[in-house]
């Protein structure tokens, strides 16, 4: 397969190149794209250093597989026309998630949707907090009926990209030996830098995206992409989405109603044979997910299953992704896989 990967100097760009060779995904040839600032950089793959190229309005002619995570300008100026001429492009912006026509996938929970006749050329990646509620409570759902979730995310800043990794680490080194100030901060003075609207270190900030209406963009596209995945249209969501200081692994408190009973040892045998998923629920033990255990690994960890007293038909649950592994390139490149297994 002639692969391209766009936006292959990002957080999640470098990911799809060494998932591909992780996973020996067939690669005759790949190309690797960025914008012009990086033109010339070199990043490896199978033992060779691979040249990043500036992506022109020509980059993606005889691309037979196109991984994105340029962004949604990006997405939207090259996936319609690179899917028209017969690249299938996996796309990891928003920019096509909700598009009736575009699948939106999880293959552990969804993929039968990619067996359609024909095949689809534009395959939207969901949201990487999406794709750890999904994870989590799509099993259950199986058993149970899912009816609603009530969502609070604890998100890393690598899920604003490099840019946002770099913010977090400038603001730890400047607040460095401040300890003592910010128990009573000097508000004024603390760093504010470009990606977060906040402080971000030894902080947390109830803000991912721009709010709309009262709510952010990042818990409209939780809702939304939920209810498609789980093809659940009327599935009830509200969600909380919080920036974290951490660097990779986004983390999810999960309040799920079922519409018939479902126990926590029940909840735990489902989740403990489902793909994707390690259950990591022993708490006496000390033993639960956190995002430092997450990164770098391919499961959803999931744990502190618990029903509130009475509620037969509700659990709670915690559980943390790998936001730039399964959370997104991950996801993609298994999306792909399904794609040219058959
Ligand atoms: P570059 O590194 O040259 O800016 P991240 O999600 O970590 O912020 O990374 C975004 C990725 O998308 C990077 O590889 C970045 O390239 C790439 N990118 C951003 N804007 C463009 C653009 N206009 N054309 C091509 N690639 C872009």
């Amino acid at each position: 397969v002639r692969v391209a990967v766009v936006g292959a100097t990002g957080a999640v760009g470098r990911q799809f190149v060494s998932i591909l060779e992780e996973r020996s995904f067939p690669v005759d040839e790949l190309v690797l794209l960025a914008s012009e600032r990086s033109a010339g950089m070199r990043i490896p793959f199978r033992g060779r250093d691979l040249t990043v190229q500036a992506l022109s309005d020509q980059g993606l002619g005889g691309v037979h597989l196109a991984l994105l995570s340029a962004g949604g300008d990006v997405s939207r100026r090259m996936v319609p026309s690179a899917a028209e001429s017969g690249t299938v492009c996996v796309d990891n912006s928003s920019a096509f998630r909700m598009h009736p026509d575009v699948p939106l996938v999880i293959p552990e929970v969804n993929g039968q949707v990619l067996d359609a006749d024909p095949r689809p050329r534009i395959i939207a990646n969901p949201n990487c907090t999406a794709i750890a509620v999904v994870m989590a409570v799509g099993p259950l759902h199986r058993v149970a009926g899912l009816t609603s979730l009530i969502v609070s995310s604890y998100q890393s800043v690598s899920g604003t990209g490099m840019k946002g990794v770099r913010e977090l680490v400038e603001q730890v080194e400047k607040l460095h030996g401040q300890e003592e100030e910010l128990s009573h901060p000097e508000r004024g003075a603390l760093p504010i830098g470009e990606v977060f609207p906040r402080t971000i270190a030894y902080n947390v900030i109830p803000q991912c995206d721009q709010f709309v209406d009262g709510w952010t963009i990042e818990e409209r596209k939780l809702a939304a992409e939920s209810r498609k995945i789980l093809d659940l249209p009327e599935l009830r969501v509200a969600a909380t989405a919080v920036r974290v200081p951490v660097v990779v692994g986004h983390s999810v408190s999960i309040h799920a109603t079922f519409s018939g009973p479902l126990s926590p040892a029940d909840a735990r045998r489902v989740l403990a044979e489902a793909p994707g998923i390690r259950l990591v629920d022993d708490p006496e033990r000390g033993e639960y997910p956190t995002p430092l255990d997450v990164a770098g690994i391919d499961d959803v960890l999931v744990g502190r299953i618990r029903q509130p007293e009475g509620e037969p038909n509700t659990l709670l649950l915690f559980a943390c992704d790998d936001n730039l592994r399964k959370g997104a390139a991950l996801n993609a490149v298994q999306i792909a896989e399904r794609l040219y297994a058959s």
